[in-house]
């Protein structure tokens, strides 16, 4: 590998990477604003620019090609120099509102102008100012705070595939903003809150939610498609306040579809059932205790004379191959069978529902529940006279007949009021487990926050099934 100097280390290289980059492998930090591995380079903020032997004047990280024998200097007397004067330009117009800004806390230009700048401003005239925008359902626009990296520009055009963030007029009244002032109407807005180096473009759903130190991350999969794409759950005090994107390039790169990341509100619904529900006199659900509805569960199911169970492609493979071993034994003689989003029966169904990211599973394991041999639901056969429903949050209940029903798992109270008794089981984000995505790819969900109310896992379900005398 060829081999070139940065700061005195030694980094190797493979052609055609950028100063950036190749520092980041020897542990070397190069401040950059307008950079973003997943767009194009631009070269404008030159926040990275750093010295270059036999280079005359100083070269920009991101757009300099490391090259064999280089010898960079990230840390000379010339380079801060140069990185305290664009902070300081950087910052002139800047509010400097961090206390009340979302960004804080996780912010590069906090953070630069932290590790990087002066302490000192020269600037005494009246910074501009403008109103904040509203950008549609996801984003809102504080473009005091807005450095013009145009990173959010390039995502539209690059990534997105839609022209619809632009920057108008010049010099100091440079303004980012949509076009004529449209709200976006990309399905992965969520993405430009997160590529913006400032508090410029603020998720609406997370604003003024939790200041981003208090929030907990763990490392997770998304499980709103058959693409499973890797994203952080950020809770405090056991709530999900927001979904970040995980970087995998082979799945998902850095991005995340809007459908995917505000998923979650559905843990703590007010309408999700989280007691255990049995249907009272008045055909109404009444919530009970476990013992009480495992009995009722009990009734509806055992001496079943044909019993269909529905199992949702939103399980995970642990789940799926606990319910392969119960049923036959527990429930004899029950045709088992997935279900999971309406018109993707079976994998050969499934395919790209848009040219980023998004599938048409609207469920994340419907490829591991078919490798496991589970069958895909055709209809209720003639003489079924109960069926049992379990799924995680995202599986689409089919029609389902008037015939005694059992629900295990997450419900809202609509979809309940058909069932005679619910159990209350978790969520992607409440369990442990592995999924397999369209590419074959196994993945681990991982549990970021306990089950809400009385809800419980579902090998703690069966297993109180098992040990309940009255059976
Ligand atoms: S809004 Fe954010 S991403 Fe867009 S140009 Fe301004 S600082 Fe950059
Ligand atoms: S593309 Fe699918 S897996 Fe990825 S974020 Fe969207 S819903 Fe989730
Ligand atoms: S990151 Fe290199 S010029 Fe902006």
């Amino acid at each position: 590998m060829p081999k070139c100097t940065i700061d005195g280390r030694e980094a190797e290289f493979t052609p055609g990477q950028n100063l950036i980059e190749v520092a980041k492998k020897v542990g070397i930090e190069i401040p950059y604003f307008c950079y973003h591995p997943g767009l194009s380079v631009v070269a404008q903020c030159r926040m990275c620019a750093v010295q270059v032997e036999k280079m005359g004047k100083l070269q920009t990280a991101c757009s300099t090609p490391a090259t064999e024998g280089m010898v960079v200097h990230t840390r000379s007397e010339i380079a801060k120099q140069n990185q305290r004067s664009i902070m300081e330009f950087l910052l002139i117009n800047h509010p400097l509102d961090c206390p009340i800004c979302d960004k804080s806390g996780e912010c590069d230009l906090q953070d630069n102008s932290y590790k990087f700048g002066d302490s000192n401003s020269r600037y005494t005239e009246e910074r501009r100012t403008y109103l904040d925008l509203d950008m549609g359902p996801v984003i809102k626009k504080n473009m005091n705070r807005c450095i013009h990296c145009t990173r959010c520009i390039r995502f539209g055009e690059e990534v997105a595939n839609i022209h619809e963030m632009v920057a108008v007029r010049r010099g100091n009244n440079t303004e980012i903003t949509t076009i004529d002032g449209r709200p976006l109407e990309t399905d992965y807005a969520g993405n430009y809150s997160d590529i913006c180096p400032t508090g410029s473009l603020t998720l609406k759903d997370f604003r003024f939610k939790r200041r981003a130190w208090y929030l907990k991350k763990t490392n997770t999969v998304c499980e709103g498609c058959s693409r499973g794409c890797n994203m952080e759950i950020h809770q405090d005090a056991n709530r999900v306040h927001r979904c970040l994107p995980r970087v995998n390039m082979d799945v998902n790169q850095y991005w995340l579809c809007d459908e995917g990341r505000f998923n979650f509100h559905y843990l703590h619904s007010a309408e999700r059932v989280v007691e255990p529900a049995i249907k009272g006199k008045n055909d109404d659900l009444s919530m009970t205790d476990w013992d009480s509805a495992l009995d009722a569960a009990k009734a509806a199911l055992v001496g079943a004379r044909k019993l269909t169970v529905l199992v949702g492609s939103d399980l995970t493979n642990e789940e799926i191959l606990l319910l392969q071993s119960f049923i036959p034994q527990h429930l004899s003689g029950a045709e088992i069978v997935h279900f999971g989003t309406a018109g993707v029966a079976t994998v050969a169904d499934d395919a790209a529902a848009d040219k980023l990211l998004k599938r048409r599973s609207k469920t994340a394991n419907l490829h591991g529940i078919e490798q496991l041999g589970l069958k895909p639901f055709r209809g209720i056969s003639d003489g079924t006279d109960a069926v049992l429903v379990v799924r995680g949050g995202r599986a689409e209940l089919p029609e389902l007949p008037s015939v005694k029903l059992v629900g295990v798992g997450v419900f809202e109270k609509s979809e309940a009021r058909n069932f005679s008794v619910v159990l209350p089981g978790t969520a992607f984000a409440e369990k442990d487990g592995t999924i397999v995505n369209f590419q074959g790819k196994e993945q681990k969900l991982r549990r970021a926050v306990i089950p809400a109310g009385k809800s419980k896992a579902l090998s703690e379900i069966l297993m109180m099934w098992m040990n309940r005398k009255s059976s």
